[in-house]
């Protein structure tokens, strides 16, 4: 006879749905809040990082994922900071590549700053890895320095040329600065198209201080759209990740622009994700200061119940969305902590 599962073991199978019907299906992993890079519109010069001692194990992130598969998952991106810089990172999507085997997972990922993709893009191909984001603003080298005040655009592109080696399909981040790069977003189009990845282009988002105002850097994807329509036909495309990108086609070059619009055009109303950083703080929504601590229920017993009630407790508690401003009167920032935190 086939024992009756209990509560827990059927808790720990339910799906995770929030309060207004949305279903969690996408778990972005933060596996270190650290980067080789100091980007402006992501971080201050000077960062205080969290010290390593709190910072939950590889096996540790691996077990909240788990859980989180068990209920409903079927998207993992792992971010950072940088996430390629956590040490012996590439352990962690080995073991969990094993979700993939099975089926249980759709889709494993990152988003990177390419730096050190040239070191690992093979084994992530190994390890079952698809398609990958890389974050690139700018193709002009000393702009590249400016905009990450420490990175090397040579090393990015021969990383970004290793995981097209590797058969990774690579999709290009850009986050449309007023003033930088918003001349170059036509050439970023016609160089990453050329090459057969796609580009997303995002708003600039208003999290944690940093030096220059937001005001000065924020450019509305609108007006991006609008100039692009001056040269190219874009063709409204329902190609979706899985991700708050809407696509078009450029019919001139027959690649995919995406655009991340969270200050233009919320689009809250069909999220489906939430964030978990290194210390095991999972994150409702990018765009609130409210969050739980998983550290705690999964270091307080082997087994995870308590994990699987703090998971259920927390998504009962995921907002409708973000209250993001960017304007002259307001000097704070909508959320305190910076991207690097929760890796968008
Ligand atoms: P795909 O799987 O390719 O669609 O990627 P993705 O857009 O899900 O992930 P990626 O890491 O490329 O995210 C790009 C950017 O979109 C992030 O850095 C964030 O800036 C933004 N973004 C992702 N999810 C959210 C969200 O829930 N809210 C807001 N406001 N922005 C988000
Ligand atoms: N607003 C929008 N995008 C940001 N990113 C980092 N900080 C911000 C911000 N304040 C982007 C990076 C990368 C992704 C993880 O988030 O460029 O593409
Ligand atoms: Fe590092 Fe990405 Fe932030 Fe730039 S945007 S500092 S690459 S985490």
């Amino acid at each position: 006879m086939i024992a009756k599962p209990d509560a827990i073991e059927q808790l720990a199978r339910a799906p995770l749905v929030d309060p207004f019907g949305r279903d969690i299906s996408y778990l972005r992993i933060s596996v270190t809040d650290r980067c080789d890079f100091r980007c402006v519109y992501c971080m201050s010069e000077d960062m205080t990082f969290l010290p390593k001692r709190d910072l939950l194990t590889l096996e540790e992130i691996d077990r909240v994922a788990t859980a989180f598969i068990a209920r409903g998952t079927r998207k993992l991106r792992l971010t950072g900071g940088e996430p390629l810089v956590r040490r012996d990172v590439m352990s962690l999507f080995r073991s969990l590549s094993r979700h993939l085997t099975t089926g249980a997972l759709e889709e494993l990922t990152l988003t990177t700053n390419g730096s050190l993709l040239d070191r690992y893009a093979q084994e992530l191909a190994d390890y079952g890895v698809r398609r990958i984001n890389v974050s690139l603003d700018t193709l002009d080298p000393d702009k590249f320095r400016k905009i990450t005040r420490w990175g090397d655009l040579d090393k990015v592109l021969g990383g970004i040329e290793a995981a097209r080696k590797a058969g990774l399909r690579v999709k290009i981040n850009a986050v449309a600065l007023k003033g930088v790069n918003e001349d170059e977003i036509e050439g970023l189009m016609t160089w990453a198209h050329g090459l057969g990845m796609d580009l997303t282009l995002i708003e600039v988002m208003p999290l944690g201080e940093i030096e220059p105002g937001r005001i000065d850097q924020f450019l509305p994807l609108s007006v991006v759209r609008a100039r692009l329509l001056d040269n190219y036909s874009l063709i409204e495309d329902p190609y979706r990740t899985g991700g708050p990108a809407r696509y078009v086609r450029v019919k001139e070059t027959g690649g995919l622009v995406g655009f991340i619009t969270p200050m233009t055009h919320n689009f809250c109303e069909s999220c489906n994700r939430v964030r978990l950083t290194c210390t095991g703080t999972l994150y409702m929504c990018l765009g609130q200061e409210d969050a739980a601590d998983l550290r705690a229920p999964l270091r307080a017993s082997p087994d995870d119940a308590g994990l699987h009630r703090a998971m259920e407790e927390a998504i009962s508690r995921k907002p409708k969305g973000h209250d993001f401003i960017i304007d002259r009167r307001r000097a704070k920032p909508a959320v305190g902590r910076h991207m690097s935190v929760t890796g968008g």
